[in-house]
């Protein structure tokens, strides 16, 4: 019910025809917000699209937080679209529902604040925002963007107490506006915001990899999707959609500590997937750095769920303080690859070794195609044991349409 994936799809695929990639014009570039990881938290758009209140939010906080996610390193609660129906008073200022929001959005934030978590908005770059094209739970929002309103709602998210942004596209692609431009006053807006409040506002840039984002986004932002969405609304979790995201991301060179190319939210515990899906796909996300934020019903999940997430090795590949972006170092040409990420020390690598066929395969990391040489110790991360010390390479065999997971260290 409501969305039609097929639509999104078609304005999506219509926003990467028309519009090109621009060179960002010699203006001063603007600061993103100083962070040091890939952001980790809870996002609302995978589970429940628009239909979204502060109580809806308060029990997704309360189970970050009794489940150990928090404390495992998720910490931002980001709402998705929904909060908001396109409405301004007489001054422009963004008004809410207050039945749906008591207290209005600096309620929730301070209530997130208050837990020991971060919070997290949405809105979009141009007038209408994505709740007026595709409505998915509430009737059709126009006005629902921040065109024409940069300054005034990025002070107002910043005074609310919010410590990130999500910036969308559907109005932006709908008017055919520049990405590199937009994205470059949304972020200058957003400085003159931080220089008001004193507080930074992490940007989360959202065209889906249609102007090229990779090659100007990390000057202004802190993450940049590089896709389509990895879930529609009323759709399952699938395999095909999580690799199409995770091969969409491959821009290694775009990646330093702070800036980071963006598959996706998580679709790990959501219907479709059972464990070594999950385990799959967060291996896939880890060895990118790329950034963790849960899109699974929290209060619900199950324990195996919950295991996967906040295994602290797995966390520990994704957040390694390098900031590397894993690339592709073996590749058969038939579905069977090794993924290579850099990690912080001496001679350490985290491995994946990627089953894309249709049948379980052997596949083997060499250690020159890893740079490394000698003995060299061998973890499997999910299994939590080391697998020995080997010399020249190492082979797994790793069932259809998963991956093995690994630590690698020489010397
Ligand atoms: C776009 C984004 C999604 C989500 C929805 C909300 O599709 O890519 O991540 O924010 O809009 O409508």
């Amino acid at each position: 019910m409501g969305n039609a994936a097929p639509g999104r799809g078609r304005i999506l695929a219509c926003a990467l025809a028309v519009t090109a990639s621009a060179v960002l014009p010699a203006a001063p570039a603007a600061a993103a917000a100083p962070i040091s990881a890939p952001p980790m938290g809870w996002a609302s758009w995978n589970t429940f699209a628009a239909k979204i209140t502060a109580s809806v939010i308060r029990a997704q906080a309360d189970a970050l937080v009794s489940s150990g996610m928090r404390d495992a390193g998720y910490t931002y609660v980001n709402i998705d679209e929904g909060w908001w129906q396109g409405t301004r008073d007489a001054s422009g200022n963004i008004t809410v529902d207050t039945a749906e929001w008591p207290g209005g959005m600096k309620a929730i934030a301070d209530y997130l604040h208050g837990k020991g978590l971060k919070a997290g908005i949405y809105t979009d770059a141009g007038k209408n925002g994505c709740g007026y094209y595709y409505p998915t739970g509430r009737p059709a929002a126009p006005n629902s963007g921040s065109e024409g309103h940069y300054d005034q709602d990025f002070l107002q998210f910043s005074r609310w107490g919010f410590d990130y942004v999500k910036v969308d596209w559907c109005g932006g692609s709908a008017e055919h506006l520049d990405q590199a431009r937009t994205y470059q006053s949304i972020s200058a807006a957003i400085d003159r915001a931080t220089a008001q409040t004193g507080r930074p506002m992490v940007l989360s840039v959202c065209e889906w990899g249609s102007g090229a984002p990779w090659n100007w986004a990390p000057a202004i932002s802190n993450l940049w999707r590089t896709s389509q969405d990895i879930i529609y609304y009323g759709q399952q979790a699938s395999m095909s959609r999580v690799l199409a995201n995770f091969d969409a991301a491959q821009h290694p060179s775009a990646q330093t500590p702070g800036h980071y190319n963006d598959p996706d939210m998580l679709v790990v515990g959501m219907p479709g997937f059972g464990g070594a899906q999950n385990r799959t796909h967060l291996a896939l996300w880890a060895v990118s750095g790329a950034p963790l934020l849960a899109g699974n019903n929290l209060a619900t999940m199950s324990a195996d769920t919950k295991a996967v997430l906040t295994n602290r090795e797995v966390i520990a590949i994704d957040q390694d303080p390098l900031g590397r972006q894993g690339t592709v170092v073996a590749d058969d040409r038939a579905g069977h690859q090794v993924y290579s990420k850099v990690l912080s020390g001496t001679g350490r690598r985290a491995v994946v070794l990627l089953n894309r066929g249709g049948s379980t395969a052997t596949i083997t990391a060499g250690w020159a195609a890893l740079g490394l040489s000698g003995p060299a110790q061998v973890r499997d991360v999910w299994a939590a044991r080391s697998a020995g010390t080997y010399t020249g390479s190492y082979s797994a065999s790793v069932p259809a349409g998963q991956a093995a997971l690994l630590t690698v260290t020489a010397g």
